[in-house]
């Protein structure tokens, strides 16, 4: 059974088609013997068809003749950043637009500092800046002139690791190691928070400033909450950045039988 459905428009005569179509030729400049022989090859649905088709080449005609009239987009932006990274000195032209993140990675090579969002919310991209840690992918490049930059790749001293890198080898604070420079990082750049005795959220009395200050597992969790770990090995970064903070070598497996019994417990 087929379906009749009814329609508010009028019918189109074979007339208004035509002057639709000989306007629609007029828009695309066909004329004389070229237009008599399009017109005569071409039905209703060819028509609409071929005039998509005429239409869509004179814009992409027209987009490439505006586009070869512009100068190199890149080089309408440029801008020269000077700044020092892992120690060295770098000179850099950038587009103006370009983040620390894609310069450390695309320009300079070093490939250690990781994008996982680009939006600010994972911390995979977190590199020391004068000291403090920033999201790199939220930092422009032209942001850093005369900036002193550190990335995972100058925490090192030759073969000497730094001393968070051991620990969370030690504290095997990793298992696909996407987040690891940052969250190492970000816990370098935290001890000196530290040190300087700034406060987080779970710090429990601000009018008592004591430094430095002693870190609870909860304040390390929670200065750290910018480093997300889809691998989920957060108690073994706990722990890295504990014995760190303590100096206090602690031994992974024991650690394993009675901080875990301890936070357990807190929280029955
Ligand atoms: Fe920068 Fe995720 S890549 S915060
Ligand atoms: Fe895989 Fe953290 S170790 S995301």
């Amino acid at each position: 059974m087929t379906e009749e459905f009814e329609t508010d428009l009028p019918d189109t005569t074979e007339d208004q088609m035509r002057s639709d179509e000989e306007r629609l030729l007029d828009e695309l400049g066909i004329f004389g013997e070229s237009r008599r022989r399009f017109l005569g090859q071409a039905s209703g649905a060819a028509f609409s068809v071929l005039a998509c088709q005429i239409l869509a080449e004179q814009k992409a005609l027209a987009f490439s003749e505006t586009q070869a009239a512009q100068p190199d987009i890149s080089l309408q932006n440029t801008v020269k950043v000077a700044f020092k990274v892992n120690g060295a000195e770098k000179s850099l032209d950038v587009d103006s637009r370009m983040t620390l993140l894609d310069a450390l990675r695309e320009r300079l090579g070093l490939t250690g500092s990781k994008k996982g969002c680009d939006h600010g919310q994972c911390g995979a991209c977190t590199v020391i800046v004068n000291g403090r840690r920033v999201l790199s992918c939220l930092t422009l490049a032209a942001q850093c002139e005369g900036e002193n930059v550190t990335t995972i790749e100058g925490l090192a001293k030759g073969s000497d690791l730094h001393p968070m890198q051991t620990s969370f080898i030690k504290h095997d604070g990793f298992q696909c190691g996407y987040c690891t420079p940052g969250q190492i990082c970000s816990a370098v750049a935290l001890m000196d928070e530290v040190k300087n005795g700034e406060m987080s959220l779970m710090t429990m009395n601000l009018r008592q400033k004591t430094q430095p200050i002693q870190l609870s597992d909860a304040e390390i969790r929670e200065r750290m909450s910018g480093n997300l770990c889809r691998c989920g090995a957060y108690p073994n970064i706990v722990d890295a950045i504990r014995e760190v903070h303590t100096g206090k070598p602690t031994d992974p497996l024991a650690l394993g039988n009675s901080l875990r019994k301890e936070e357990i417990d807190a929280t029955v």
